[in-house]
């Protein structure tokens, strides 16, 4: 049926979608009450695991002797790489992951051993005198992606995508850029840490109640550990505490060690991390190097770009293939580029494999262009909006990749942007604090967003759902997305809520479960609802299908004109409670569940020449961002930010509201207050809690936070029209990196670029402001 008709049998006044409600969990959340994996009532007998982690970031583990350590109070058992049944790995595309090390060591906290005891705290003592049960031959490492690069050491051959001819293109332009810039990785600082609890069932089978975004990958892996079939593990998640992409293939090395020592012990086991070993275990965002060198004309039009990315990928691949891709497709932002080469580098260090983080290397890509066009228009003398709205998109044009920019919308939404912010007065008045103002300098800054909607891995774009109705008329929809905060199951139940015509407390979302919807993808690249909601959808207009049938069949006209509104059914001029329907549907045997399947339509993509359409559609934003920096401290503050943010036809604004204002304030975190230190001779990750690593808090968010979202409903036909939202607005501050780049430039009186690099933290504030004292 197609979605006109559809929406037309459905009374507007109803509607379930569009409209803002609270999220689904939203009572249990601020009572306490949401049960996360660790509030899970324990089985008696539960045991406890902590792991032995390597001390050195590089070398080869000569012995192991665990005796000592298996003697110690509370110790049930001790697991090494040898006691693994299945397969010691748990790499997803790459089979470079080892659940527990043996004979190299390749990072500085890398498990290789598993404690299993009566208690936690018995657990995590003796796993902390791990170093006293290892014989180690150091090896020499390699912490620095820079010297990783330089020595030609990757995880991943080197991608490349380009289009026309840059090198010429740059030779021939009238002025030339050439440059170096580095941002920083990320902690995805979830607030539920990694955890999963194992419990073993009869003949050969595995519960694991596992904090993932990925159920369906933890399955598989489990299974593989195990040495046995995906259909004799059953992986469940009700919720996690955030996810933010560090869950998204990370959550494994946990689950399979916890199944393995369950099935090992024939008890439930409990693994839960503390949070230092799951900043020196895990890994995060992707920290970049860029070199580059552009070629613009006077008005400030890029010709020719050529850029290298070197990213962080630590010691094995993960997903850092599939996040250069992304970071590679997003180099254009929302400008074109004419002649355009990109390479990039995944380099191989001795430190945690990094992995998925909100964005998936789109905001490492498109911050190197902003950079770029930002020093453009300062060598031009212009203001950067002008600069950047001049290389926006325009009619016909595609991207390096060779989609076409159908859909855009950045013209319309920057100008409403520039005017509601009242970006020109603004400008002007913060001239003149500057004027006047020797010490305390203000910045503004106004930049844009473009991202691409789909997994950039093509048959990841598929999901399925299923959808129960009661003879009660109550509902229930399970589906294979995971609800990690970010409201999709809310979203789902809206939708499902929608189609059957009843209000929303009618539906209830489970827990995700391999055993009720199978060979699901991550919850990631920002598709939850696109994906999960159509297959909701599907599942409950067949049914819907069914019941109209059988109303009409019971009380006469066609089951076309059948209506479904308010939890009331119209049949033939007769009104009946959906309950009263569904009780007789049920005695005349109809089926009233159903499941549903969606895939995106229209994707392609080649992953040897990086072409094609990888992406279903594209979201927009921008923000305009205004602090003020202290030249002595280089100290700051965002003093207003101004958010502009296309989420399509939204599926519900206070939910799409609450993730544009988390992204916009978890980016700026990113950008200008976390940094990640590892030691450079040894290795350890000097910040890994939050003694040393600081996350924006409640007190970071500016006084003016407007947030508003554009009216836009998806050219695309997506579920209602709606527009993904979890990824995009983390681009959005941006606006406040350039915001404090203009203040400290505004102090050589915009003269000279500053070298700032991101993070922007105090020390790297005052090391621009000094070269731009320093400049002739
Ligand atoms: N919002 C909350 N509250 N918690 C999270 O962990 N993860 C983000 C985003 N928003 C996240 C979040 C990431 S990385 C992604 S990919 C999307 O949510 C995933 O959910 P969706 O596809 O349903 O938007
Ligand atoms: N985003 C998140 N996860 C992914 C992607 C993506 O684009 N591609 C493959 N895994
Ligand atoms: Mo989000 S980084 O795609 O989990």
């Amino acid at each position: 049926m197609n979605d006109r008709i559809a929406s037309a049998a459905l009374a507007t006044s109803t509607a379930q979608v569009g409209v803002a409600r609270p999220h689904e969990s939203a009572h249990l959340h601020v009572a306490g009450e949401a049960a996360y994996i660790d509030d899970l009532p324990e089985l008696a007998g539960t045991l406890h695991c902590a792991l032995g982690l390597s001390p050195v970031a590089h070398g080869r583990l000569e012995s192991l002797s665990l005796d000592a350590l298996r003697a110690l109070p509370g110790v049930v058992d001790i697991l090494s790489a040898a006691d693994i049944p299945g397969v010691n790995d748990w790499g997803s595309i790459i089979h470079d992951d080892p659940i527990l090390a043996h004979a190299e060591l390749s990072y500085l906290g890398q498990p290789v051993f598993a404690v299993i005891a009566t208690t936690r705290d018995a657990a995590r003592r003796v796993a902390a005198r791990a170093r006293e049960a290892m014989r180690i031959e150091p090896l020499p490492a390699m912490i620095h992606h820079r010297e990783a690069h330089a020595k030609g050491r990757y995880v991943l051959p080197p991608m490349h995508l380009s289009r026309g001819e840059a090198r010429a293109a740059i030779e021939a332009a009238p002025h030339r850029l050439k440059g170096s810039f580095e941002v920083g990785g990320q902690e995805q600082f979830y607030l539920e840490g990694q955890i999963s609890v194992a419990i073993p069932k009869e003949d050969g089978g595995m519960l694991v109640h596992c904090s993932t975004q990925h159920p369906t990958e933890m399955q598989h892996l489990v299974a593989h550990a195990l040495g046995v079939h995906a259909n004799q593990v059953q992986v469940e998640c009700r919720r996690m505490g955030g996810g933010f992409g560090g869950k998204e293939s990370q959550s494994a090395p946990f689950a399979c060690i916890a199944a393995v020592a369950a099935r090992r012990l024939n008890r439930p086991v409990k693994l839960r991390l503390d949070r230092d070993d799951d900043f020196l275990i895990t890994g995060r965002r992707h920290c970049f190097r860029y070199e580059y060198e552009v070629g613009y004309d006077e008005a400030g039009r890029v010709l020719g770009a050529e850029i290298t990315m070197v990213s962080r990928a630590g010691h094995s691949a993960d997903l850092s293939g599939p996040v250069m891709t992304r970071a590679l497709c997003h180099f254009d932002n929302a400008y074109w580029l004419p002649d355009v080469a990109m390479h990039g580098y995944c380099a191989k260090t001795n430190t945690q494999s990094n992995t998925a983080f909100r964005g998936f290397g789109g905001p490492q890509g498109a911050i190197a262009i902003e950079n770029i066009v930002d020093s453009i228009a300062r060598a031009l003398g212009k203001d950067a909006l002008d600069v950047r709205r001049l290389n926006f998109y325009g009619q016909g044009q595609s991207t390096p990749y060779g989609q076409a920019v159908e859909d855009n919308v950045i013209h319309e939404l920057v100008a409403e942007l520039e005017a509601s912010s009242d970006y020109r007065a603004r400008r002007a008045a913060v001239a003149a604090f500057n004027a006047a103002s020797p010490v305390l300098k203000r910045g503004l800054a106004l930049t844009p967003v473009k991202f691409g909607i789909s997994f950039n891995v093509k048959h990841f774009n598929q999901a399925g759902a299923l959808v129960h109705v009661y003879s009660d008329g109550s509902i229930l929809v399970n589906h294979g997305g995971t609800e990690m905060g970010q409201g999709l199951n809310t979203k789902v139940a809206q939708v499902v809520a929608h189609e059957l015509g009843v209000p929303f407390e009618h539906v209830r979302v489970t827990a995700t479960d391999t055993q009720k919807v199978a060979n699901t993808s991550a919850t990631a690249a920002s598709t939850g609802s696109d994906l999960n909601g159509k297959a909701a959808q599907d599942a409950a207009r067949q049914i819907r299908a069914r019941l109209a049938a059988c109303a009409a069949a019971l009380h006469g006209g066609t089951p076309a004109e059948v209506r479904f509104g308010a939890g009331q059914v119209t049949v033939n001029g007769l009104t009946l409670p959906f309950e009263e329907l569904v009780a007789k549907a049920y005695q005349e045997r109809v089926q009233l569940w159903s499941d549903g399947f969606y895939a995106t339509p229209g994707l392609s993509w080649n992953r040897e020449t990086l072409q094609g359409r990888p992406f279903y559609y594209f979201a927009y934003g921008a923000a305009a961002s205004e602090v003020i920096v202290d030249t002595l401290t280089g100290e700051w503050r965002l003093l207003r930010a101004d958010v502009l943010h296309d989420v399509g036809q939204s599926l519900n604004p206070a939910i799409d509201i609450g993730q544009v204002e988390g992204a916009f304030i978890q980016g700026m975190g990113w950008l200008t207050m976390e940094e990640l230190v590892w030691h450079p001779k040894t290795g350890l990750l000097t910040t890994h809690a939050p003694s040393t690593y600081k996350i924006p808090t409640a007190n970071d968010c500016p006084a003016e936070l407007r947030v508003r979202l554009f009216e836009n409903a998806n050219a695309e036909d997506s579920i209602h029209r709606s527009k993904a939202v979890g990824e995009p607005p983390l681009l959005l501050p941006f606006s406040v990196f350039y915001a404090i780049r203009d203040a400290v430039s505004a102090l050589g009186g915009h003269r000279v670029d500053p070298p700032l690099d991101a993070p922007a933290t105090g020390e790297s504030i005052l090391r621009a402001i000094a070269a731009v004292k320093a400049a002739p």
